[in-house]
């Protein structure tokens, strides 16, 4: 471990890094999409690790802003494009290039916290990330009705090119953005990446098509086949946003009620409506996965960005091996409206844990009672947990739209 170096992005590092990246994530460095690759890229924020003078690993931070709960948007440092060569690993590449990122955030005084979508999940429990939101991968047979009484409102829902989707999506995007904890706020880059539309992009599906109602849209491709019986295709949607109970009953009727589809999938938050929407709850097959890790960069700047649901006064113990700043006690007061102050104690604690266990509640989505009966938390005054819990939980579930 100790020859790794790492060291900033330069341009004419491009190639190389392209390669760890198609090598580690073993797509095919000829047909990989290399545009694609460079659009997702702040060339400013890409660490590289070195063995000697070999590039051997790649980690990049995005600059986003992530909702969280209580309408607040905050800076997060999403991590993506983590990569080290086949043919280097588990020779602590990765461990270095964790360290300086985390490192520099605090030392730099950036984002206050961290964010990714794991590859597997035994990866990022080590350097302080800890499963933070979930998401439902869906499956609905085509034409199941909904309850009796779901009102699907008089708007009609129509297809549009994607120029004439694009406007009307952001706007919306940008107005529900502080409603749903999770959400990253999209800039004209972000847009771009999430609308990707290269034939490779694809799949083996449609391009993307664009469903627009006044108050929502959905953006999905469809996957033609044929079975001796007739037409079974399929609608992939990648994304269906609405801003009130009937645009989404509008919307998902018209992706539901589509000719030659026998069914509908998609990713959606855990309790998403059309789940609740359902006559026959059972006809929607549903697999939970996880898919914001979250990690605390520094407890005291990140704290206090959200809003909380119940006053609080606490003090909790905190281990953190990887950033120990954050080690030791602290006290958390939550005044009535849900702002939270916090500052060093010296106090007998409440409750201790561990800087991933507030990485897991941060989102307001993952109780802490939860997390005691699993024993990562231990509770030293009774009751306190319960307490603490109610303050960090939100009112909705955090979801994110998009895996960066
Ligand atoms: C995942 C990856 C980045 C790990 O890089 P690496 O340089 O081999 O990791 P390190 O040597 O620093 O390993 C650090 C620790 O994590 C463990 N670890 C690393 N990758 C792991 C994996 N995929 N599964 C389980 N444990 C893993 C190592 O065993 C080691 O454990 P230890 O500290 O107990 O010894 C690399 O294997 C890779 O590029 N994989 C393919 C692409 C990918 O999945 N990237 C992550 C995208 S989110």
């Amino acid at each position: 471990m100790s020859e790794l170096t790492v060291r900033p992005y330069t341009e004419d590092l491009f190639d190389e890094v392209h390669r760890t990246f198609t090598s580690a994530f073993l797509r095919d460095p000829e047909s990989a999409d290399a545009d694609w690759f460079r659009s997702d890229m702040e060339p400013d924020r890409i660490s590289v690790a070195f063995d000697q003078d070999e590039l051997v690993g790649i980690a990049t931070i995005l600059t986003r802003e992530m909702t969280l709960p209580g309408a607040v948007s905050a800076p997060v440092a999403a991590v993506t494009t983590v990569a080290v060569k086949p043919w280097h690993r588990r020779r602590g590449a990765l461990t270095r290039l964790m360290h300086v990122q985390l490192h520099a955030l605090h030392e730099q005084k950036g984002e206050p916290f961290a964010a990714l979508w794991a590859s597997e999940g035994s990866i990022y429990g080590r350097f302080g990330y800890s499963v933070a939101a979930e998401y439902a991968s869906v499956s609905i047979p085509s034409a199941v009705p909904f309850r009796p009484g779901t009102n699907t409102g008089h708007n009609r829902v129509r297809e549009v090119p994607r120029t004439e989707a694009l406007p009307l999506m952001t706007a919306l995007h940008d107005k529900l953005l502080t409603r749903h904890p999770g959400w990253l706020a999209r800039t004209e880059r972000s847009w771009r990446w999430r609308l990707w539309d290269q034939p490779r992009a694809r799949n083996g599906a449609s391009m993307l098509r664009f469903a627009v109602h006044p108050d929502g849209y959905a953006f999905f491709r469809t996957r033609n086949n044929w079975e001796d019986r007739g037409p079974a295709s399929k609608i992939e949607i990648q994304e269906l946003v609405a801003a009130t109970p009937s645009a989404h009953a509008a919307l998902w009727r018209y992706l539901l009620d589509m000719d030659q589809v026998r069914e509908v999938t998609t990713s959606v938050a855990p309790n998403d409506p059309v789940l609740l929407m359902l006559h026959d709850p059972r006809q929607a097959i549903r697999r939970i996965v996880d898919s914001l890790w979250i990690r605390l960069v520094d407890i005291d700047r990140a704290l206090p960005l959200r809003k909380y649901s119940a006053p609080l006064d606490t003090v909790f113990d905190i281990t953190d091996t990887f950033c120990p700043w954050n080690e030791g006690r602290w006290r958390l007061v939550i005044d009535p409206e849900g702002t939270a102050a916090i500052e060093r104690a010296t106090t007998e604690p409440d409750f201790a844990l561990d800087i991933t266990d507030l990485g897991a509640v941060f989102l307001g989505g993952v109780r802490l009672t939860d997390l005691a009966a699993a024993g990562r938390v231990t509770e030293l005054v009774p009751g306190t947990v319960t307490r603490a819990g109610r303050a960090f939980l939100g009112d909705t579930a955090p979801h994110c739209l998009e895996v960066f």
